[in-house]
């Protein structure tokens, strides 16, 4: 079992498998990065497989894949199936923006793909395109839509942003509840490759404008997940996802491995190792070794709360570590 320094179990792996992606989302990658990893420093399916099986067998019960967009990698449900053929009942999830969803679902689903979160910021085709510097809305739909018929289970991640879509938060629950698909707003999180004229709106924010048309109970933080979940009258839960919480990082059960390589103990921080030697030499020892340090090197917490304070924000880009 893998344990932190502060008694945290570390259960989950997040594996990004490419950093590229077909959107441009302003709290994101609103720019095309000046140089991408070439794909030749990229790991295989092989050799992360390697990893993942080593991660397996130290206790990791979920594994997570994302990007980047993890559809860009071809053939990814010959990676989903190698994970899921070595252990059926490993919580297999991925993270997306659906855009290539339709063509491959039914694919992800028989390799053995249980669950899906697609990024949902608008139902407005102008914002949509606005938000992601792209015509995206029909796409994302038809990605959730079809995801949904082959049997996938599906959340929706929302980030709401002031002057954006801030004005929408009740439509897309809405949207959630109608479909039974649990819709997790995220407070956007500063870091230095985003659009620096976002302003996220925090969770009191985000739950005052639910309030004002549903009664709902705090069911608190769910066990292995980041998100604060809230139940209304239906039954129907929401949650809300606060890293500038300062109690955010009390549950964090995660580590994220890059597509080239390196393991990240906490998104805000930078101490990352890399385990492509080791694979690449097939020295399991020496990465099974690698994998407990960084999970030693763990921090108590990230300093998303301070951002405001000392202005200093997260050089680490989503789109490499999956978010
Ligand atoms: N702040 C909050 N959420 C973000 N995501 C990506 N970048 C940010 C950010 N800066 C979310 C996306 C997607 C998931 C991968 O991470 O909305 O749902
Ligand atoms: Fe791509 Fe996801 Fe980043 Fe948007 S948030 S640019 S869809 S990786």
């Amino acid at each position: 079992m893998l344990i932190d320094s502060y008694s945290r179990k570390i259960d989950y792996i997040r594996v990004s498998v490419t950093e590229r992606c077909n959107f441009r989302c302003q709290y994101c990658m609103p720019e095309k990065p000046f140089s991408w990893t070439p794909r030749e420093n990229l790991l295989s399916f092989e050799e992360l497989f390697k990893f993942i099986k080593i991660a397996i067998d130290e206790g990791v019960t979920k594994v997570r894949i994302t990007g980047g967009e993890p559809l860009l990698r071809e053939n990814l449900d010959r990676f989903i199936a190698m994970i899921y053929n070595y252990k059926p009942d490993i919580d297999l999830a991925m993270t997306t923006n659906g855009y290539l969803m339709p063509k491959v679902a039914q694919k992800l689903k028989d390799a053995g793909l249980k669950r899906i979160n697609i990024s949902l910021d608008s139902l407005q085709k102008e914002v949509a395109w606005k938000i992601a510097q792209k015509d995206v809305l029909n796409e994302i739909l038809n990605g959730i839509k079809t995801a949904q018929r082959v049997g996938l289970k599906v959340k929706i991640n929302s980030v709401p942003m002031k002057d954006i879509n801030d004005g929408e938060i009740l439509q897309i629950l809405k949207y959630g509840i109608e479909r039974n698909i649990p819709v997790r707003f995220i407070e956007y999180m500063e870091n230095s490759f985003a659009n620096s004229s976002l302003t996220g709106l925090n969770s009191d924010e985000i739950l005052g404008v639910i309030a004002k048309e549903f009664n709902f109970i705090d069911e608190g933080i769910e066990a292995g997940s980041p998100s604060h979940y809230y139940r209304m009258e239906n039954g129907y839960r929401f949650g809300i996802i606060e890293p500038h919480r300062d109690d955010f990082c009390t549950h964090c059960n995660r580590i994220r491995l890059t597509a080239e390589g390196y393991l990240i103990p906490c998104l805000y921080f930078d101490e990352a190792m890399s385990i492509k030697d080791s694979i690449k030499a097939g020295d399991i020892d020496g990465a099974t070794e690698i994998l407990r340090e960084v999970v030693k090197n763990k921090p108590e917490k990230n300093r998303w709360s301070e951002v405001n304070e000392s202005g200093e924000i997260s050089q680490r880009a989503f789109y490499e570590t999956g978010g």
